[in-house]
């Protein structure tokens, strides 16, 4: 990636090939290098679980023995996906989101990620009334992947959450109310649970946003990719619904299929029809694997058992462990910490308040010993304010197994504890 304006590229390409954020992220993931001293706690990859592993063999096997198959290799889908598999998606999908949906309410994607890239532009940016809107993150850190996903530069707002002690070493992030603006916004983003600290945003604050963002009628894009329905990964917190103002967003990859690339949104008619639009031109059509494997999975009803039943208590243990064995090793190392309480997904987000170099120089300093983490600095796309969290935290995936765990905690103790302000 080079640094230098070219005059044959767009603004857009330049600020993507500036952006090292998502790309960082996802080239650290694809060029594991399998060296058995790697330590991968970067990226988003959901854990191998053996036992979903096995429902989803089974489920592409009864695909790859069933003459369907020269239709899912051989026939495009239509753009968001044909009637028949939207018309069922409407159907499983409004009991487990409390809704009456028809299949104008449903929109198939390649992946999340590929549906966010049209519902920002959608919603923010030059309007056809000639205004120029904004998205707001109501609550960052946010997801790493909205940023740079707007084809309009500076769209981004967002301000410092109120950070609230949840006991010893730890805390929790919450909507500052106070700051809380609607003025230029087109629309708001919010992943629930939260990408990168583990937060589950509460449905009072979401209500009490809701109560000004419907007056107006900007719509609230909720990212449910480690959320209900599946995987359900929420801890105790309430599931979101569906209710007119809100476009939902689900992902077949922290079930663990991202390889599959398979997103579902649910939203109101005319948001889905303009998807449609967006879906051809870039798309031509969604991929028809995960439209096919989805065809089973729904109709023999298997996610909400695997998110119950498999799923949530193997994260579950996992914040457990990853809780015990980072602690334990900033303790012995004499390291000052403070944890996001892991409420859900599968990531922890940890403050060095004492650090004396960056986030971005304790990544490369862990990266140069095979350990891969997040720089924190990433998550917070339209922060103008200083905030000490953005140059002091980083995030890290508890999904690996017990003994890189271990290993990752204790080379990233050594290094924090020889870069604190106090370190000898
Ligand atoms: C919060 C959040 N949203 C969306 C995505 C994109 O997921 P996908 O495109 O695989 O559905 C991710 C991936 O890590 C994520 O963490």
């Amino acid at each position: 990636m080079t640094e230098t304006m070219d005059q044959n590229y767009s603004l857009w390409a330049d600020r993507l090939r500036k952006n090292q954020g998502i790309r960082s992220l996802m080239e650290d993931l694809g060029k594991a290098t399998g060296h058995p001293n790697e330590i991968l706690l970067g990226g988003g990859n959901p854990a191998h679980i053996p036992e979903a592993e096995a429902i989803f063999e089974e489920t592409f096997g009864k695909l790859a023995k069933d003459p369907i198959l020269r239709s899912l290799l051989g026939d495009y889908q239509a753009p968001i996906g044909n009637d028949s598999f939207r018309e069922l998606a409407a159907d499983y999908l409004s009991t487990l989101l409390q809704s009456k949906f028809r299949k104008e309410n449903i929109a198939f994607f390649n992946g999340s990620q590929n549906a966010y890239s049209f519902l920002l532009n959608l919603h923010s940016g030059l309007m056809a009334d000639g205004s120029f809107k904004k998205i707001l993150l109501p609550v960052v850190p946010e997801y790493i992947g909205y940023a740079d996903q707007s084809i309009a530069e500076n769209v981004f707002l967002a301000n410092p959450p109120n950070v609230v002690s949840t006991g010893e070493n730890r805390f929790r992030y919450e909507l500052n109310q106070s700051t809380f603006d609607l003025t230029d916004v087109g629309v708001l983003a919010i992943s629930r649970p939260t990408n990168p600290t583990g937060n589950v945003l509460s449905l009072e604050q979401l209500e009490w946003m809701e109560k000004s963002t419907t007056k107006q009628n900007i719509p609230i894009l909720i990212d449910l990719a480690y959320g209900n329905p599946f995987p359900n990964l929420i801890g105790k917190e309430s599931p979101i619904q569906y209710k007119e103002g809100r476009t939902l967003s689900l992902s077949f990859s922290k079930i663990g299929l991202p390889g599959v690339r398979f997103g579902i949104v649910v939203s109101d008619e005319e948001t889905i029809d303009t998807l449609s639009s967006f879906a051809a031109v870039s798309n031509l059509a969604v991929g028809n694997l995960g439209v096919y494997m989805m065809q089973i999975l729904f109709q023999e009803n298997v996610l909400p058992k695997l998110s119950e039943n498999i799923l949530r208590p193997f994260y579950e243990a996992k914040a457990k462990l990853a809780l015990h064995l980072f602690t334990e090793a900033f303790e012995k190392m004499g390291v000052e910490y403070e944890i996001h309480d892991p409420m859900g997904g599968f990531f922890l987000w940890i403050r060095f308040p004492s650090l004396s170099i960056s986030n971005h120089e304790l990544y490369h300093l862990c990266k140069d010993k095979r350990l891969f983490i997040v720089s924190g600095h990433y998550f917070f796309p339209g922060l103008n304010t200083d905030f000490s969290h953005s140059k002091e935290c980083i995030r890290l995936t508890y999904c690996r197994k017990e003994e890189e765990l271990a290993r990752g905690a204790q080379i990233l103790a050594e290094i924090v504890a020889s870069h604190q302000a106090n370190s000898k």
